[in-house]
């Protein structure tokens, strides 16, 4: 018996950048992975406007991160004492495809490994895995594996989200009420959040702590909703740079702080993972919307 055409398509391509990308279609979602970083640049549901934000002035080269999609900030977030550089290299690394799979449904799921680099050296041994599924939702899981026999690996991970919105001045996002936050904008001070959806008027960075597993962008001019359901994510990061950031950013054009918004769903700080030997963890983030 003949095995019946899969009903999607992957398509591995090389931009005229250089950049290689796997062209993703399913009758229900499309999408764009670079192997650049494993960053999703793009995703769009059926008949929707993307979900994803990628910046019109982005770099496209070894060596600088994606201004958009969905990097991946790994083994460490931000830039804690003693790293030369932001978010970690993970988002700076071209990734490996090991498997591409067709579900029966018409879903899509691409796996990726970090493939080993001298960066490594400075951490037991470990693998690093991406899954990304696509289909009417977009669905993203990390996996670490402690490879060492006897050293814990300690590291930071998140799903650094940028969403594309209608206009940043009708966007909220629902369900951090009552968190503490750390606010990047004040020296990481500690604040308690009593607004029932976090709206934008002025530059945000924030680190909400124990965020719940469901958020809310409410996304009135684009008139959506987007739900982002996480396991295991202890840390939501709120972002959006505004105008002075924005303008002072190479990769990121003057007015584009108006179409987007980052939330960032993982596991950084005093909220770091811990593995011991042979241990593995994994962080999910599963992104869906529908007309508001
Ligand atoms: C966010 C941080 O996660 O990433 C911000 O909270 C930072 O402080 C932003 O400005 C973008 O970082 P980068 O390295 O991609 O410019």
């Amino acid at each position: 018996m003949n095995t019946p055409e899969p009903i999607s398509r992957v398509e591995p391509t090389t931009r005229q950048d250089g950049m290689p990308v796997l062209e993703v279609a399913t009758p229900r979602g499309m999408a764009e992975i670079h192997r650049h970083g494993a960053t999703v640049t793009h995703f769009q549901k059926t008949g929707e406007a993307p979900l994803l934000f990628l910046s019109q002035c982005s770099r496209f080269e070894a060596g600088s991160p994606i201004r958009g999609g969905i990097p991946i900030c790994f083994p460490w977030f931000g830039q804690p004492e003693g790293r030369a550089f932001m978010h970690g290299y993970a988002r700076i690394t071209q990734w490996e495809v090991e498997a591409v799979g067709y579900e029966p449904n018409g879903a899509v799921k691409v796996r990726l490994r970090l493939p080993h680099g001298e960066q490594d050296a400075a951490f037991p041994p470990f693998a690093l895995e991406y899954t990304v599924t696509i289909e009417e939702a977009l669905t993203l899981e990390l996996r670490v594996t402690n490879q060492s026999p006897d050293a814990p690996f300690e590291f930071e991970e998140c799903l650094h989200t940028y969403f594309h919105v209608g206009d940043i001045e009708q966007v909220t996002v629902g369900g951090l009420k009552g968190l503490h936050y750390l606010d990047r904008l004040a020296g990481s001070e500690r604040k308690h959040e009593t607004q029932a959806a976090v709206q934008f008027a002025s530059e945000v960075d924030r680190i909400y702590l124990e965020a719940p597993p469901k958020l809310e962008v409410r996304d009135a001019a684009l008139g959506r909703r987007i739900r982002i359901e996480t396991l295991n994510a202890r840390c939501a990061v709120v972002w959006n740079p505004w105008i002075n950031k924005a303008r002072a950013m190479p990769d990121f054009g003057d007015d584009e702080y108006r179409r987007m918004v980052c939330v960032e769903s993982g596991n950084v700080g005093s909220l770091r993972r811990v593995l011991q030997p042979g241990e593995s963890s994994h962080l999910t983030v599963r992104l869906s919307s529908a007309p508001l």
